[in-house]
């Protein structure tokens, strides 16, 4: 048993509002669950303009800040806890490069070449390291939770 856990490593994944606002969440968490993931812990809601500063502070002083801002609180996203082997850099390798576009040249399959509209709204967050997935994961799943404003019943207490 503990050859196969010992493998098993967190990261924190985001379906960003513009994916889920397309109506894709169930076929997303269907290939997620076809790559071999499990879903430890998901919640839905529209984080505030100061978690989603927060999450995002190391790009404060980026031109593209208060826009990344405004968009990751613009609607509800799907925050998840997945676990898998090498999940850090797994997870990235699928949802593919930052800009949707370059996604789409090099991996069509990608999931920012599938669901991204453009550099800003790529669809999906994936942590680049397993000490920010620790960061993230605690900063929207764990003591910050309930700022994570639920607005669909449906997904809450998962
Ligand atoms: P970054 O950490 O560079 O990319 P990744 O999400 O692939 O780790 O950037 C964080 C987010 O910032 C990115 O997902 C979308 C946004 N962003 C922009 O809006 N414009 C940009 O030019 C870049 C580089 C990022």
């Amino acid at each position: 048993l503990g050859d196969v856990w010992l493998n098993f490593q967190s990261t924190c994944a985001i379906i960003k509002p513009n994916a889920v606002a397309k109506g894709n969440v169930g076929a997303i968490l269907q290939r997620i669950d076809d790559e071999g993931y499990q879903i430890i812990l998901k919640k839905q809601g529209t984080l505030s303009q100061e978690m989603a500063a927060k999450f995002y502070e190391e790009h404060e002083t980026q031109p593209f800040f208060q826009d990344l801002v405004d968009f990751m609180s613009s609607g509800p996203s799907v925050v998840l806890e997945l676990q898998k082997k090498n999940s850090v850099s797994e997870w990235r390798k699928l949802i593919g490069p930052t800009d949707p576009a370059e996604a789409r040249k090099v991996e069509i399959n990608s999931l920012r070449a599938l669901f991204g509209d453009d550099v800003t709204k790529n669809g999906f967050h994936g942590s680049a390291t397993a000490e920010d997935a620790a960061r993230e994961l605690g900063l929207l799943l764990g003591s910050a939770g309930r700022k994570l404003k639920s607005v669909d019943r449906r997904y809450h207490n998962l």
